[in-house]
């Protein structure tokens, strides 16, 4: 693309950027992948590890339930680990870890690999098969990516669950994924606090009836209580005779499961998506491996949490099977002082920084003076993920922290389709606020009501036209609900829940969700989650959240309540009701404001209508009325 050809505020990679890139020319990477998509995948998945090689790139006899590297058999875990221990790779660094308070290990792709071992006989010892659930629920060390590849060593379905998560968020997941074993720290450290996660466990365990077995790591050494015969020191048993480095790997179908990671969508409960083994890998590696351009040298640094899909895919699956360096932060940005991260990327050399919107308003707001106090000049490539980024936070990213030679990949995807699906390469020219095109191979398109496509730079609904190998499979044993929620809208295409425009270069710009979902710090949480907490409070009759924007959080808690009969409004109780959605769903779901009213604005159906809400919140006309009950 000849700079000629592109419109607005563009930035340019350089020369030397492009010079050392993978791919040096996306059109003409495109141009080539558009002409035979699957024998472009069937490329990719050459470069790893296949116990038996598949007889077919894609099977989509059985819409939308489409199978990738039909009759394949690898394991995820083996090709992140064992490959990489068979080459001189073994000594190279996989993972560095420094927790909050200043504790620090490294460790080779060699102990990676022995520790994954002994956690998966310690799971196997416990009774843990292939397609058994195990739930995990632990802070930002390095035993939450060890507890993920033993699952998946020994073909047991992982299901995190973000630490900032609490009770009933806990309990529901742990039930509907029926998982006998639960994983979890006695703590983890935050803003120079402890999170007491075994608390919280041992809460939501007496509302779960499902888990036979509590395996607690030790981080933080405060006092817990540990139940008989049910909950165990994991480096108590790490020690015992029994425990072998020696775990043979599973070899996993393509399409067995992999994990469920349970997301937030339109109605009701989170649902888990569910991913696998053969597909989730090669879209994970290849993505990882050219839009961050990631090579032997790099020290990459995502800042999101394992427990989150950006997690799974950008810090343990995407950068192991590029036999990478991951670099691993337990705590919070701004502790002890508001200079941590940049402190973290001079000492640990990080060449590629990965992180939120968010996170870089948040820490915009403390000035510059905080970045410019370190030498950052290991850095060569940046990345954006989980909402759209202000131009303005784009800029100071660049400028600031990048000091303008660092290009910035700001990704789009969910966790649904498990790897980037839009993003650029280090050799596009970027446009601050959007993540350039589609990712080679795959077709989207913005359609209106109707399912037409809209012209450039018309807002509608984002669809995907065709798979990719990291595509969710299923809800975890919800079929219908999957067709529902994803290819009921525009029969045939993968609805995203998204808004969007596209310029004349073809370039997307997503505006944010259309649905029930409120992006709150990037992170992504239900109405019906917070309103259900809500209302299980004896105090509460009914009740409606939304989303409403806020200057760091992107979205920030807005809940409508109706209280029952005879119950007082106090302020004493709005407070309390933030407190207790913060103890029911966790404290990234703690309202930021609770309004009592009468009556909530409700269609005839007994829908409730949030736009009319956010209406009133933002002191805006609601538009048509027409549908409204009352
Ligand atoms: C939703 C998915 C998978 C990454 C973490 C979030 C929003 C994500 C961007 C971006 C604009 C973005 C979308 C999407 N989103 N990345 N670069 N630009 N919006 O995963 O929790 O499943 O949320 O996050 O609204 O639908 P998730």
């Amino acid at each position: 693309m000849s700079d000629k050809e592109i419109s607005g505020e563009v930035y340019y990679p350089s020369k030397d950027v492009i010079k050392n890139a993978h791919i040096k020319d996306w059109d003409k990477l495109n141009e080539k992948v558009s002409e035979d998509y699957l024998g472009f995948w069937a490329e990719r998945a050459k470069e790893l590890h296949w116990f038996k090689k598949h007889s077919k790139v894609l099977d989509d006899s059985n819409k939308p339930f489409f199978k990738w590297f039909v009759d394949g058999k690898t394991n995820i875990s083996y090709n992140c680990l064992d490959r990489h221990v068979n080459t001189p790779r073994k000594n190279k660094i996989a993972l560095i870890w420094e927790g909050e308070d200043g504790e620090h290990t490294t460790m080779s792709y060699f102990r990676l690999h022995k520790e994954t071992c002994k956690f998966a006989s310690i799971l196997k010892s416990l009774g843990v098969k292939k397609g058994d659930r195990v739930t995990i629920y632990m802070g930002r060390t390095p035993e939450i990516v060890i507890a993920m590849l033993a699952c998946a060593r020994i073909g047991a379905i992982h299901s995190v669950v973000y630490g900032g998560f609490s009770v009933e968020a806990l309990h529901e997941r742990i039930e509907d994924s029926q998982s006998r074993v639960l994983i979890v720290s006695d703590g983890a450290y935050q803003k120079g606090k402890i999170i007491p996660l075994k608390d919280i466990a041992d809460e939501a365990l007496q509302r779960a009836g499902t888990v036979e077995h509590v395996l607690v790591i030790k981080r933080t050494g405060q006092a817990v209580n540990m139940e008989q015969g049910r909950d165990m020191w994991y480096h108590e048993l790490m020690n015992l005779p029994i425990v072998t480095n020696n775990c043979p790997v599973v070899e996993m179908d393509s399409e067995d499961p992999l994990f469920i990671l349970y997301t937030s969508g339109t109605t009701g409960k989170s649902k888990a998506i569910l991913h696998t083994h053969g597909g989730y890998m090669v879209g994970t590696y290849t993505t990882m491996k050219y839009v961050f351009d990631i090579n032997d040298e790099d020290r990459f640094w995502c800042t999101a949490d394992p427990g989150w899909i950006t997690g799974h895919s950008y810090i343990v699956y995407g950068p192991l099977l590029n036999g990478a360096t991951v670099f691993l932060y337990e705590g919070s940005p701004t502790f002890p002082y508001p200079n941590r991260w940049w402190q973290l990327i001079e000492k640990y050399g990080i060449t590629i920084f990965y992180t939120a919107p968010t996170a870089i308003r948040g820490l915009m707001r403390f000035g510059e003076s905080w970045a410019n106090r370190h030498d950052l000049s290991s850095l060569r490539l940046l990345g954006s993920v989980g909402e759209p980024i202000n131009p303005e936070a784009w800029k100071w990213f660049y400028k600031v922290i990048g000091k303008e030679k660092c290009p910035i990949m700001d990704t789009w995807w969910q966790t649904e389709t498990g790897m980037f699906m839009i993003a650029p390469m280090p050799c596009v020219p970027l446009k601050p606020g959007s993540g350039t095109r589609p990712f080679p191979g795959i077709i989207m398109d913005i359609f209106d009501e109707a399912g037409k496509p809209v012209g450039n730079n018309q807002e509608g609904f984002l669809v995907i036209k065709t798979p990719w190998p990291a595509m969710v499979r299923e809800i975890y044993n919800d079929k219908d609900k999957y067709i529902e929620q994803y290819w009921s809208k525009f029969p045939g295409f993968y609805l995203t829940g998204d808004s969007a425009k596209r310029d004349e270069d073809g370039y997307i710009w997503v505006i944010g969700r259309v649905d029930d979902v409120i992006k709150v710090s990037g992170n992504r949480l239900g109405t019906a989650e917070i309103e259900s907490a809500l209302v299980s409070h004896h105090s509460v009759a009914e009740a409606a959240a939304i989303g409403v924007p806020h200057e760091i959080k992107g979205n920030a808690i807005y809940c409508f309540v109706i209280l029952k009969q005879g119950i007082e409004r106090t302020e004493g109780l709005i407070e309390e009701l933030r407190n207790y959605v913060s103890h029911e769903v966790g404290p990234i779901a703690k309202p930021e404001s609770v309004e009592f009213v009468d009556s909530l604005p409700k269609t005839r159906s007994g829908k409730i209508m949030r736009r009319v809400l956010k209406a009133k919140v933002m002191g805006v006309d609601p538009g048509n009325l027409s549908t409204l009950e009352e």
